[in-house]
């Protein structure tokens, strides 16, 4: 079974994959983290991250085994991220890898802004997560604090707003529901809920 959830900056996607992908023992991609190692990858040849074409050499010979590395889940790296996922050639460069990953015999879940729409349109459970752009904003802040890094919520918010605007505005496979995507706004839910409302749309899903 192959679970698409797809949603903006901080909606709480990449938890609930997470939570998702354990509870039915499948492997999770965080699409979000290829994009910011291409960002990351373009910035160490010295090139600014609009380069279009050493940042598409970047995602071509982009190593996965580097995306645990802990910078890719910075502020600034989201930022860069949004940047380098505005170049075609980019995106195109890293479709197999999501859809070889999607194909893995047992199943997989992957999160990010065009899994339901691009990278795995057949897939089996399609689920957008939203909430408000200031419930957002307050929960990247909290968690950018509690990992020491200064930043003040003004400030966040003011990314998080930019960050839609371009996710949703660029012409190639701009962040958007999937016409078969379940909505869920997790706005006024704690994870525990969240995590619960995800789990009744994929098994009334899988059902049938
Ligand atoms: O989910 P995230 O915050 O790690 O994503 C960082 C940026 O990467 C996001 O602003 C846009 C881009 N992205 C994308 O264009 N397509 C995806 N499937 C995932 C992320």
């Amino acid at each position: 079974m192959i679970i698409a959830i797809d949603g903006p900056a901080a909606s709480g996607k990449g938890t609930i994959a997470k939570l998702v992908a354990g509870h039915f023992q499948v492997p999770v991609l965080d699409t979000g983290l290829l994009y910011r190692a291409v960002a990351r990858d373009t910035a160490a040849r010295g090139r600014p991250l609009d380069d279009a074409a050493t940042a598409e050499a970047a995602a071509r010979v982009l190593d996965p085994g580097t995306l645990d590395d802990p910078a890719l889940r910075g502020a600034k790296a989201g930022e860069g991220a949004s940047i380098v996922a505005r170049i075609p050639g980019v995106r195109a460069a890293l479709l197999e890898f999501q859809r070889a990953f999607a194909r893995q015999p047992g199943g997989a879940v992957l999160d990010g802004r065009d899994i339901g729409t691009v990278v795995c349109p057949d897939a089996d459970v399609k689920i957008f997560v939203t909430a408000s752009a200031e419930v957002r904003a307050r929960r990247r802040f909290l968690e950018l604090q509690g990992r020491g890094e200064e930043v003040s919520y003004e400030v966040v918010l003011k990314d998080i707003r930019d960050r839609d605007e371009r996710d949703s505005s660029r012409a190639d496979a701009p962040m958007k529901a999937a016409a078969d995507a379940v909505l869920l706004d997790t706005s006024e839910l704690g994870i525990e809920e969240a995590f619960a409302a995800a789990l009744r749309v994929v098994e009334e899903r899988a059902a049938g």
